[in-house]
């Protein structure tokens, strides 16, 4: 709550942080909190969380299997009018939020990681991720820890033409982490 280690904090109403199951299958990792995810202190409780959880339905993911986090436990917001506009974090802003991401992962102890998007690939992988090219596929992590990468749900909320078929591919790279590699 009263990390400054980032600009972020100050304007945030509160940190949220990862929920769900302890030694989950999976733990997924989005950006960082939206707009009600910011009001209401837990993650993906917005409509980018519902076309996640509906996906997750489809791939055959138990949400009591899961955990979900983010990279950045701040929201980051530009005003507009009375309006909050979701911004991206900066790398920098990104890495000084990292230590509470990698603290969560040694408690939750999850069995693999999904990435949600590219700032989620990048804390956890610690470099740069061509999501795009690299969706639906497991990588590693330095400690061994099996990532999946995918694209953020907000991605999926943009789409504008063939919805559905960007809707079924999104559950087809989320069925890979249904199996996730020994
Ligand atoms: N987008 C994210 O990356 N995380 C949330 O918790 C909500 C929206």
């Amino acid at each position: 709550m009263a990390c400054r280690e980032c600009p972020i904090g100050q304007y945030a109403t509160q940190s949220v942080v990862g929920q769900g199951k302890l030694k989950p299958r999976l733990m997924l990792v989005g950006e960082q909190p939206g707009d009600q995810e910011d009001l209401q202190g837990h993650p993906f409780v917005g409509p980018a969380g519902r076309l996640l959880a509906r996906a997750l339905a489809q791939a055959g993911i138990a949400p009591e299997d899961t955990f979900v986090s983010n990279a950045v436990k701040h929201f980051k917001f530009e005003l507009r009018g009375k309006r909050r506009i979701h911004k991206s974090p900066t790398q920098r802003e990104a890495a000084a939020c990292l230590h509470w991401l990698e603290d969560e992962i040694r408690l939750v102890k999850p069995r693999a990681l999904v990435a949600l998007g590219a700032t989620a690939a990048r804390s956890l992988l610690g470099r740069a991720v061509p999501v795009m090219l690299l969706r639906g596929q497991w990588l590693a992590r330095e400690d061994g820890l099996r990532v999946l990468v995918t694209l953020h749900p907000s991605a999926l909320l943009r789409v504008r033409e063939e919805r559905e078929a960007a809707f079924e591919a999104y559950v087809r790279d989320l069925a890979q982490a249904a199996l996730p590699p020994a």
